[in-house]
């Protein structure tokens, strides 16, 4: 993003120490979220990345991906498309596990909500360890669908998640505002 925009975003989110859990330094965007002007110059950016490239759809992450990824579907003028925690769909569905930061986690998709043809952004707020956006990946490609590409708020550098979604990436770009 431009240094200017960049400033404004992070000047937005609050570092609360020993958030989960000891150790761990959570990332609050609820500033942001706060903040209409801020709120409303991300999610243009983010709508512009789905452009860039050429995405048909966005999935969006459960929970804090879909408050951002709302917007931006609307603004972009293609369809959203929820990934949740396991066991909030209530159609049929295609999981997958993966290990978080913290924790573990099961992820699901509707299996009707992707098709080929389709070219699919991913959009979530963070960027920590990968395994979310890696997951997400895999059910985007078991759907059918190609992927686009993943654009996040925030990327955590220290924790290498860029270099373990490289693979599901397949050379789709990753944008971290
Ligand atoms: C956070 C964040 C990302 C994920 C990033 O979600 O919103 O989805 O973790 O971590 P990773 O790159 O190490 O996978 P969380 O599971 O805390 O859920 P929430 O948005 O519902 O709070």
């Amino acid at each position: 993003a431009p240094a200017e925009l960049r400033e404004l975003l992070l000047s937005k989110i609050a570092d609360v120490p020993d958030y989960p859990q000891a150790g761990v330094v959570f990332k609050d965007i609820t500033p942001l979220l706060a903040d209409p002007d801020a709120f409303g110059k991300l999610t243009d950016a983010l709508a512009g990345v789905c452009q860039e490239f050429g995405a048909t759809k966005i999935v969006a992450l459960e929970a804090r991906g879909f408050i951002l990824a709302a917007p931006v579907a609307v603004k972009a003028g293609v369809g959203f498309v929820p990934v949740r925690k396991a066991g909030k769909l209530p159609g049929a569905t295609l999981g997958q596990s993966y290990a978080l930061e913290y924790g573990h986690a099961t992820i699901e998709i509707h299996a009707d909500a992707l098709a080929p043809g389709d070219r699919v952004l991913v959009i979530d707020d963070v960027l920590a360890t990968g395994g979310t956006a890696e997951a997400s990946l895999t059910l985007i490609r078991r759907s059918g669908a190609e992927v686009a590409g993943v654009a996040v708020l925030l990327e955590l550098g220290f924790l290498d998640g860029r270099e373990k979604l490289a693979a599901g990436l397949d050379g789709a770009p990753l944008e971290a505002l």
